[in-house]
């Protein structure tokens, strides 16, 4: 799929911003500080998922702007789709998002509609950071081709908060164990489903990112990357075939063994919530011994799977967003990038101009200064 239009008002310091986006390559060029990540986030609002830098609603109103306005039109082999995100001072919670006219309850609704896949310098650091940075990207990546997985995590992440105030009061003397139970076959269930989604869609991902791997190595290393159950041992979510029977079972099992120590720590030790992905170069882990190079290699080729596997599920290559990245690549690196994703459309973020590509033959660069796109 690829944008056809774009225009971005009083978001944040974007004004008048009316653009017909390239099919394939597009760079948004300027100093700092002047709205190159700003118009990258306008897009990614319109993926319906939540701000990758985490920007707070009251935040996304410019300062001297009363009314902020996303409208977005894009297309994909059956048709064209229009997109519209905006919202005014002082009524910031009353969100006017729709699509094709049609107003949508919330800007999640919006989610599995436009897919976009970013890449940010932070997400360089994806196979060296925290387990949850790990988890955040397969949720995500897992919810893009399933609609209902968003609502299951977030229900998932209430009843473990749940849980946990729970064994504090029961350490505390005060909350009953009894009341454990009900949680945990709830618990028990969505951990069950969410462990078997996340690790088919690792599976899947270990694949290409094995051969991807193999190209930007020249055959010199071979890189495994694997989901780690905290309630699963090896095998088991492999040759599991459901998420309602065994898989169940385990998992409350391995809640009710742990009940003890849990109301010890205070929290719940064992679930989806501590899970991680595992990545191994030639059989080491690459959060321990990788050098600055392989992380950016793995980080890269993860978020290269995921934007094949949307392909193949949903049969579209999703929109891919690259903020500021390609600046932290070396040359080798950046031509490897902009090889793999030269089918789709992409938005580039820059402040110079040595981008490996040909301006004329295959894209448009817009000049961004102070939040508008400057007339050559
Ligand atoms: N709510 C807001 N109202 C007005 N300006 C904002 C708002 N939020 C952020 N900005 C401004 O946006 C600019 C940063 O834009 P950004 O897109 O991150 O820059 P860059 O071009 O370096 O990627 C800063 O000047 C910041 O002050
Ligand atoms: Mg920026």
């Amino acid at each position: 799929m690829f944008i056809t239009e774009l225009s971005v008002n009083g978001f944040k310091n974007l004004k008048e911003i009316d653009i017909k986006p390239h099919e394939k390559i597009n760079i948004f060029c300027g100093q700092n500080a002047q709205g190159k990540t700003n118009l990258i986030e306008s897009i990614w609002l319109c993926s319906g998922a939540r701000s990758f830098r985490g920007t707070k609603d009251k935040r996304m109103i410019g300062d001297d702007a009363q009314v902020m306005d996303v409208r977005l039109r894009f297309k994909n082999s059956f048709r064209e789709q229009e997109i519209r995100y905006a919202m005014a001072k002082p009524n910031i919670k009353e969100k006017n998002v729709s699509l094709n006219g049609v107003k949508l309850k919330a800007p999640s609704k919006l989610f599995g509609e436009l897919n976009c896949v970013i890449f940010t310098p932070e997400d360089l650091e994806l196979s060296k950071g925290s387990p949850d940075k790990r988890r955040q990207f397969t949720d995500l990546s897992v919810a893009q081709i399933r609609n209902s997985y968003n609502a299951v995590i977030e229900k998932y992440e209430k009843l473990i908060d749940q849980r946990n105030s729970l064994l504090k009061s029961i350490n505390w003397g005060k909350g009953r164990r009894e009341e454990l139970e009900v949680w945990d076959v709830q618990l028990a269930q969505m951990g069950a489903y969410i462990s078997l989604m996340r690790h088919k869609y690792i599976e899947k991902l270990g694949r290409y990112a094995k051969e991807l791997y193999s190209e930007i190595s020249g055959d010199r290393e071979v890189l495994d990357i694997g989901y780690l159950s905290t309630v699963y041992g090896r095998g088991e979510l492999e040759n599991a075939v459901d998420y309602k029977e065994e898989l169940r079972e385990k998992y409350l099992e391995a809640l009710k063994n742990g009940i003890e120590e849990d109301i010890r720590a205070g929290f719940t030790q064992k679930g989806v919530h501590r899970d991680d992905v595992v990545c191994r170069i030639n059989g080491n882990l690459v959060r321990e011994d990788a050098s600055q190079g392989q992380h950016r290699s793995v980080a890269l080729i993860m978020k290269l799977s995921q934007a094949y596997i949307l392909n193949e599920e949903i049969d579209d290559y999703p929109v891919i967003l690259l903020d500021d990245v390609l600046s932290e690549l070396d040359p080798s690196r950046q031509k490897f990038v902009i090889s793999k994703i030269h089918d789709m459309q992409v938005f580039i973020t820059c402040c110079d101009m040595n981008i490996p590509f040909d301006e004329k033959q295959h894209g448009k660069i817009f000049n961004i200064d102070k939040g508008q796109i400057k007339k050559k």
